[in-house]
């Protein structure tokens, strides 16, 4: 039987389940599960997003969904961009659909004036995977590889007290603060600057990407998309004496799967470097977090294999490898 290449509809959510079920099949032999729960891509995938022009299609074999791509292009910067991701059912793979949805994707980011396509394509540590293979063939290039860690919280929560007593002597002139989303009004301006320097000063390979462009408007539109979603964010800050925002790491977890969280950026300002708020402002995050959440049991992260000194502050903490994310890209 052919297979047809469709929009989906994202207000049906028959349809809207059957989608998330075959991304969530097709990755489900990654050792660690990152997928979102049912309850945040019900909210995710029908929401209007200003800041984001979003591509949902199914690949169809009669009346079975097996296929899922979810492309899009930022809006508000990085504009030459767009990104994909593609998922085939188990059961059909093989079959030519990762290739029909990856057409779909490219006929999109061209369509929207985009010259780069990205993606990422996880593998075992040290080997390859169908996602690599399959961004090989048709002409991706490794852009970043990062390795993907995760850190059990049983087994490392004791080092915490330790960890912040060393820390603190270094950084007596700063408070470190952590709120829960929304952040406060007073943060705002501060937050949205360190957004705002992350892709330049984060090592990030080859990519072909520049730094994104955060106001009020738009962290109150995301801040809010995420609640609806049930994401619970905490954000630990180091402030100067003025109030200025010298470091910051974001760590979130949703909560209808507390057991997991995600830990994103964490960025010390180039002129507060050398006082060790990048693992005192990791340790309080992740001590807020589990205080709030008991559930959790592990949290994961991806750093630049490249990145020494987040690599070095992830080992105090007790991070371990446990997967490759290879951050690949396609010029159009
Ligand atoms: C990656 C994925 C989308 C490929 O879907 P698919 O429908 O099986 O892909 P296709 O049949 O179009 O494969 C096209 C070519 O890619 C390569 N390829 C795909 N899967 C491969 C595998 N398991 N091993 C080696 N090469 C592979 C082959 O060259 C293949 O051509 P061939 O079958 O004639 O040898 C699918 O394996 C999947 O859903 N993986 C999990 C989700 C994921 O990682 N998505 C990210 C994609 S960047």
């Amino acid at each position: 039987m052919s297979i047809e290449i469709r929009d989906l509809d994202r207000h049906d959510e028959a349809q809207v389940r059957m989608f998330w079920e075959v991304e969530r099949d097709a990755v489900a032999d990654r050792p660690y599960n990152t997928f979102l729960a049912w309850e945040a891509a019900r909210a995710y995938i029908p929401m209007e997003m200003p800041h984001v022009v979003r591509h949902f299609a199914a690949a169809w074999d009669g009346d079975v969904m097996v296929g899922a791509l979810v492309a899009n292009g930022p809006l508000t910067d990085n504009t030459h961009r767009a990104y994909a991701d593609i998922a085939v059912h188990p059961a059909h793979q093989r079959r030519g659909i990762g290739t029909a949805l990856l057409q779909e994707a490219e006929a999109f980011a061209r369509a929207q004036g985009r010259r780069v396509l990205g993606s990422e394509a996880y593998a075992p540590v040290g080997g390859s995977s169908a996602s690599l293979e399959f961004a090989t063939r048709h002409g991706f290039v490794v852009a970043l590889e990062n390795g993907m860690k995760v850190v059990d919280i049983a087994k490392t929560r004791d080092r915490w007290d330790a960890l912040a007593a060393e820390c603190a002597p270094y950084h007596r002139d700063y408070e470190i603060r952590t709120v829960w989303a929304p952040i406060p009004d007073e943060l705002v301006a501060g937050h949205n600057l360190v957004s705002n320097m992350f892709i330049s000063e984060a090592p990030s390979g080859d990519l072909d990407m520049e730094d994104e462009v955060w106001d009020a408007e738009r962290l109150r539109a995301q801040e809010e998309r995420a609640a609806k979603a049930g994401r619970r964010d905490a954000t630990t800050f180091a402030l100067t004496s003025d109030g200025e925002v010298a470091a910051m790491t974001e760590l979130f977890v949703n909560e209808t799967a507390p057991h997991r969280g995600f830990q994103s950026g964490t960025l010390v300002v180039p002129a507060h470097r050398g006082h060790r708020l990048g693992l005192a402002i990791k340790v309080a995050n992740q001590r807020a977090v589990a205080d709030r959440f008991p559930e959790l049991e592990w949290i994961i992260t991806g750093n630049a294999d490249v990145n020494a000194q987040m690599n070095a502050i992830n080992d105090r903490l007790g991070f371990r490898v446990v997967e490759r994310c290879l951050e690949i890209e396609k010029a159009l």
